[in-house]
Parts: C-alpha cells; structure tokens; sequence
C-alpha cells in the first residue's frame, strides 16, 4: 500500500542521491537495460542508466503518471533503472487485467525493509496470498469487517457517533472552529481502537501519532524498496533504515504495551473478538497456521495505519466539496431529513436508504482516491492486451488517472454526485473505473467499514450544523509527498448549530 502514495520526489536530496549514486556506482551494474526479448507495450523514449525516472519529477508520481499515460497511451512499459513497471491507466485496461490475471498479480511487491512493523515480513499487506495472508483474511473478515461482525459491532459506533455530535455541539455552541480532517481521525481511531481491542486507547497511546510518524515515512520505504536488489548488490546499507526502524520499534513496543495489557485486564473488560482469536492461535500448537507475537503487532499497525487516515482524510475530501457546493449540501440535507426527521441523530441503518448520501461518498473517492496508485508485481508471466508481460514486471495501476479516464466518464474532473444514481451506470461493462479501494483478491477488506464511517460522519455533519468556511471557497489544491491523498491546506470551518430537537439518548 506505500506506493498507493502521492509521491513527489520533489525532495532534492533524494534526486541528487539517485544521481550521484547512479553516476558513480551503478553504470556497470545497469548500462545494460533488461533483454527485451518479449514484445512489450510501448515504452516513451528514456534516458541511459535512469531510464524514464526523469519523467517522474514534474509533480507528485500519481500526475507524472497521468500526464506520460495521456502522451503515450494507457499501457505502458517504463523503466526506472533496471527496475520494469507496467503503468496501466485506462478502466478498460483495468479491466482485462483484474478480469483474466488476478491470480498472477496478488503480490503487493517486494519488501523494502524486512524488519519494519509495516510493509514489512511480519505483515499482512506484503504477505504473498499464502497461508498465512489467508488464515489472517478470514481472521479480520469474521471477526472484525465483515458484514456479520459489523452488525455485532454496531452498538459500539453508535454511542461513538453520538460522543462525536456532542462534542461538535459543544465546540458550536462555543463558536470554536475544528480541522474536519482532525475530527474526522479522531473518530476514526477511537472506533477502531474498540472495534480491534474493545476499548479506546488511552492518551499515552499515541498510536494514531505513531500511524502520521509512518506515513511520513512511506516515501523513504517505497524508494528503499525500489533500491534494495541494487544496494544489495554492492553492498551498501540501506540509506533509510535507521530512521525508518526507530519509528517502527517505538511503535512495536507500544503495540507491545497494549498486547500485554489486554492479556492481563481480559477478565475486566469484554474484549473484542479478533484479538481473542489472534492470542488463541498464537498459543495454540494445533492452529490452522501457527502465528507468533511479531504477527499480530504487524496486523494492527497495518489496520490503524491503513484505516485510520485513509479514513478520515476521505471524509476530510468529501466535505470540502460539499462545502464548496451549496446546492449538494442543501440537496443532502433534505434526503437525511426527509428519512431520518428532525428529531433523532442519523444511525448506520439509514444509510441504505440515503442514495444520495452514498453518491456525494462514492463521487469524492472518485475524485480524490486516498490510495491514488496500486502496486501490485507479475508474479507469473501473462498476455495482456496481446502483449507479453515478464515475470517479475512491477504493476502500478493509476486509480486516480483510470477514475479520471474521459473513455468510461462524462466530465471526468466534475464533481456529480448523480452519476452514481444510475446515470452512467449503461457505460460501465467491461470496465473497472471505479477503484478507491483496489480489485480482486486484494482489494481493501475495510471498505464496507470506511463506507459505513465516511456515511455516519458525512451525515452527521449535514444534519445537524451549517458550517462557516475560513475563507471564500475551500482550497482544493493536493498535498504533495503524502502517504494518501490529502487536501494541501487543513479544512479549518466553525459549526454553527442548526435549530434540531435531537432527542437524548442514554450518553
Ligand atoms: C476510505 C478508506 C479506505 C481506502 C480508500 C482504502 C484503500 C485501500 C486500497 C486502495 C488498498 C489496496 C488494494 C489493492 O491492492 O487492490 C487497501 C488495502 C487494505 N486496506 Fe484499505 N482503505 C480504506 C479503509 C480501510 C479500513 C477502514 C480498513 C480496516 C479497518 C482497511 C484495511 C486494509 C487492509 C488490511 C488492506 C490490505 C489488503 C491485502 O493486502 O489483502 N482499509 N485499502
């Protein structure tokens, strides 16, 4: 998922360190570029040694991408030293792929640094569909994400919502402004916080803290892993490790701390059910597939750095294009009323009945795709488009460009919520355009949770204020050098409460 990032490679130290480092060390190691002895897609004229790495530094990777795919075509094979990427930009490309290749593309790709808490040996997200990624899938699938567990779960994210309407009162009633995005992973965390150890973290556990300190760091475990077969070549130790393993063992050893004290208070609080089945199967010799300690502070980094701000800053997209859109934000607030009413918050069984709700949701991650690019790696040689790809080829799939594509959308780059009511529904055969959260056997397994989050607070958020925006218009630019996509300025507003007889509950 590190490579799911709005790279920028803007940082100069980073290009001078590859130039140098490729002038003086890597000429005899890759003058030569791979045989091509296949016939690959088409490729734009690259340079020696570097080979198309040049093109990538106009802007953040997912829009260097996008721009060379629009100049060269939707299939393209480039290469970065002697490293081969497949760059598929288009829905009907997509398509063919996850269609009839799924299986051979299951891999999310080497591994930068083995020992690394996420993205590393011990997680899930770089697992190969195995054994263990299978046992941990239907682990997190019954007892955490899937649709029965949810039902089970959904009491606790009520009394969370209603805490977070609270709180947003409160600030109102002050006339405090709040940073959406900061709201929005605060919720985020303490619901998944219960949801995986059945209670919140306390203050001393800075585990969201610890997930932004990750993300942050994702540009360094992506190019270390772009680099680690050279490096390991001649030798040379990983240039970003130490800073990249100091987060990591701090957040291991907060993992740790939290393990331990959910073994000792078992008996004192109720627990939650996919941590009772990790410890169980930790100790159990007769275990469908023996899983150590190592595994399970893996499986929570991955779930709290996956989830918590993939979520959130969703949410953060979503309504600052609802705020910059008056008649969205009118048109969604009378479809809450008229099937929630003024006189109860909105709850997670309304939202099948909100469409339009799930529409203005649907359109932001189109638009804004937290995950902008999907790496994925050839694990078999296959035909793609008649074309031979090699094994061993590295697969990046352009989310934001194939969910901007002109062939499979009306005026990409407008923000329709009603194109998810059906409208463009007829042009949607034998594609795959619509993909925030992956295809096939990877795909993301909390996108029913982030739904169901992005739903709730989007929804509360509607309902029960008007908000007064810092400014004419929310700045839509796009960070850059993020982990996931993010809105370069913070979404400061102030809530304003609107005249709403909501009932008390048992808070
Ligand atoms: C708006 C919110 C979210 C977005 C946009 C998102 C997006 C993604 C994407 C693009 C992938 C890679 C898919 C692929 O390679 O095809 C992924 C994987 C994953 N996501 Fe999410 N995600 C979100 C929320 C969540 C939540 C709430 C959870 C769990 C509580 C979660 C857990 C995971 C896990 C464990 C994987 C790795 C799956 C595997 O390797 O098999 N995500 N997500």
């Amino acid at each position: 998922m590190e490579a799911m990032t709005s790279l920028d490679f803007e940082n100069s130290f980073i290009l001078i360190l590859l130039c140098i480092f490729s002038t003086f060390f890597l000429f005899a190691f890759f003058f030569k570029k791979p045989k091509n002895v296949f016939d690959l897609p088409p490729s734009p004229p690259s340079l020696p040694i570097i080979g198309h790495l040049h093109l990538l530094f106009s802007t953040s990777l997912h829009k260097s991408f996008q721009k060379v795919s629009s100049k060269y075509g939707p299939l393209l094979h480039l290469r970065i030293f002697n490293v081969r990427i497949l760059l598929v930009s288009s829905a009907s490309v997509a398509y063919e792929i996850f269609k009839d290749h799924d299986m051979s593309i299951s891999s999310h790709g080497p591994i930068g640094i083995d020992e690394c808490i996420v993205f590393g040996s011990s997680g899930f997200i770089k697992a190969p569909c195995g054994d263990y990624w299978k046992f941990v899938k239907k682990i997190i699938t019954t007892k955490m994400l899937g649709p029965q567990a949810l039902e089970r779960s959904r009491g606790l994210r009520e009394v969370e919502i209603e805490r977070f309407y609270r709180d947003l009162l409160d600030k109102a009633v002050k006339k405090e402004s709040v940073e959406i995005g900061e709201e929005a992973l605060r919720l985020v965390n303490v619901i998944l916080g219960k949801m995986s150890l059945g209670r919140s973290f306390s203050e001393e556990e800075r585990v969201s803290e610890f997930s932004i300190e990750i993300a942050a760091l994702t540009q360094k475990i992506f190019l270390q892993q772009v680099l680690r077969k050279p490096l390991e070549k001649l030798r040379i130790s990983p240039p970003f490790k130490k800073e990249v393993m100091s987060v990591s063992y701090r957040f291991g050893e907060l993992l740790e701390k939290i393990i331990v004290r959910y073994e000792e208070k078992k008996d004192e609080h109720e627990g939650s059910e996919i941590m009772d089945a990790l410890l169980a199967a930790c100790g159990d010799e007769d275990a469908e597939y023996k899983i150590n300690r190592s595994h399970i502070k893996a499986l929570l980094a991955e779930l709290f750095f996956g989830a918590g701000d993939t979520s959130s800053k969703s949410t953060q997209w979503a309504m600052a294009e609802i705020l910059n859109n008056h008649k969205i934000f009118e048109r969604l607030r009378e479809e809450i009323d008229s099937v929630v009413g003024k006189t109860r918050l909105i709850q997670e069984t309304d939202l099948p009945k909100l469409p339009y709700l799930q529409a203005v949701i649907k359109e932001s991650l189109r638009l804004h795709p937290p995950g902008v690019l999907l790496p994925r790696e050839f694990e078999q040689g296959c035909k793609i488009g008649g074309l031979y790809i090699p094994k061993g080829t590295s697969l990046v799939i352009n989310a934001y460009a194939v969910m901007r594509d002109i062939d499979s959308w009306t005026d990409p780059d407008e923000f329709r919520p009603e194109r998810f009511l059906g409208e463009e529904d007829a042009r949607r055969e034998h594609v795959l355009n619509f993909l925030p959260f992956g295809a096939g056997r990877r795909a993301c397994p909390g996108s029913n949770v982030a739904y169901i989050l992005g739903g709730i607070t989007i929804g509360v958020m509607v309902q029960c204020f008007d908000w007064k925006v810092e400014g004419v218009k929310v700045n839509m630019e796009e960070a850059t050098g993020r982990a996931f996509l993010a809105l370069a300025h913070p979404l400061n507003c102030t809530p304003l409460p609107r005249i709403l007889n909501i009932l008390p509950s048992n808070l």
